[in-house]
């Protein structure tokens, strides 16, 4: 089965979603840092950003990053990945900034890749998400997922949460 191309660009009423640039790299070594483990060099993140936006014409869909609409701050990522799952049926993924949690900024963002990925001609959508992640399961069922299936990982149980486009 094919698929129209996801855009390399959303607008929301707040936020501009794009495709990652160079200018990305020291916003994500932050993001990646407040997770707590070991951060990217610099030149690590940049080349992973550059290998990225090689990528991206093929790929059909796209982690794309977040900006508030007119500034370039970096706040974090939203968009569609295969993760878990498959291309016909990708993972929604996000991950923002902690100064940016709690401005509704993560549900807008998803909206607007729901919105896109139904555009694309897909069917399904999910997400899995660690069973302690609140914050994440409140975005996933603000923008109309449920829970599905339960599977178990290294760190604990994976919550399978589905949306039927
Ligand atoms: C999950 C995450 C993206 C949410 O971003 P955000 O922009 O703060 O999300 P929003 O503001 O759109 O919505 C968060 C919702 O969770 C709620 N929430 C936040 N913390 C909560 C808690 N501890 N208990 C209950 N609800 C909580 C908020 O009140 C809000 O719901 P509401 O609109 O009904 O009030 C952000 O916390 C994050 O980046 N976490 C780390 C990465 C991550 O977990 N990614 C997801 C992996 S599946």
């Amino acid at each position: 089965m094919s698929f129209h191309p996801m855009p390399f660009a959303l607008d929301t009423a707040r936020l501009r979603l794009r495709l990652w640039e160079e200018t990305d790299a020291a916003g994500y070594r932050a993001l990646v840092g407040e997770r707590g483990g070991d951060t990217p060099t610099l030149e690590d993140a940049t080349e992973e950003i550059r290998e990225a936006r090689a990528s991206a014409p093929g790929r059909g869909i796209h982690l794309l990053t977040l900006h508030r609409n007119g500034e370039d701050d970096f706040l974090g990522y939203c968009g569609l990945i295969i993760g878990r799952s498959t291309v016909e049926e990708p993972e929604l993924a996000y991950e923002l900034l902690r100064s940016a949690h709690g401005q509704g900024y993560a549900t807008e963002a998803a909206a607007a890749v729901v919105d896109a990925a139904r555009a694309t001609g897909r069917r399904r959508l999910w997400s899995t998400v660690g069973a302690w992640n609140t914050p994440s399961f409140r975005v996933l069922q603000k923008v109309g997922f449920r829970r599905d299936h339960v599977t178990s990982a290294e760190n604990g149980e994976v919550v399978w949460c589905v949306l039927d486009l």
